[in-house]
């Protein structure tokens, strides 16, 4: 099982502040049976260029290794693997950058996209449409619920039909409204992916297991492997 979404990596956003907490978290993912972890820091195109960072994203990635190394008892080894990732907040500017590929998660052509919270328009599936054909990049959707309220339900049908993978914070499964969307979502065969985007080990922890436990209430233990499986796949690139 892979956490496709956190906010692990030590002081590169507003997520883990030192190597301690992600730490912490880790070892968290770890006791809800996490296998995996991809680190997706935010990406913000207009704050900084790609270039500065992935070496920025390097340095906490090497910091924390450095860390998980020096665990006694070699208990980085009982650990989720971790995979590089970012997440990134989507502005049309993006499609003339050469480098974007680089922001996709480990080796795949799969990136965790954090679209506006202005209203999206045509405009807007057009381009996801255009990273998709040119760049032969599959956007992951992060954290949709967030605009089930706020984007025109029309765009949002447009959104689905692309039929890129839909993320959906496991916090999204507590509330009732939140979820009853969600869950029609998944009935209708859409790919919708729980993970965590988790920012620290309190306020907003991994909490994998919380959205699991909903999921295998309301679906067929088929359709929860799928959704597990699916998750694993766009991490590993298989
Ligand atoms: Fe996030």
């Amino acid at each position: 099982m892979t956490d496709l979404h956190t906010h692990i990596l030590p002081g590169m956003d507003d997520g883990a502040r030192d190597v301690t907490q992600s730490v912490a978290m880790l070892r968290m993912e770890r006791e809800q049976g996490l296998k995996a972890v991809v680190l997706t820091p935010h990406f913000y195109s207009d704050r900084e260029s790609i270039e500065h960072f992935l070496l920025r994203r390097k340095r906490s990635f090497s910091e924390l290794t450095c860390r998980l190394e020096q665990l006694p008892g070699e208990e980085y080894k009982t650990l989720p693997a971790l995979y590089l990732g970012a997440e990134v907040a989507w502005r049309s500017e993006l499609l003339e950058k050469e480098e974007l590929p680089l922001l996709c998660i480990g080796q795949t052509k799969n990136m965790l996209v954090e679209l506006p919270f202005t209203p999206w328009t045509d405009g807007t599936i057009k381009q996801l449409y255009e990273l998709i054909v040119c760049f032969g990049i599959t956007p992951v959707i992060a954290h949709l619920e967030r605009y089930l309220d706020r984007q025109d339900p029309k765009i949002i049908r447009k959104l689905l039909e692309l039929d890129v993978p839909i993320q959906i914070s496991c916090a999204a499964f507590e509330g009732f409204f939140v979820r009853r969307k969600v869950m029609k979502l998944l009935r209708e065969g859409y790919t919708c992916l729980a993970a965590s985007d988790c920012h620290d080990c309190t306020c907003r922890p991994p909490d994998m297991d919380m959205a699991l436990k909903v999921i295998r209430r309301k679906l067929s233990e088929n359709k929860v492997s799928e959704l597990v499986c699916c998750a694993d796949e766009l991490a590993r690139g298989n």
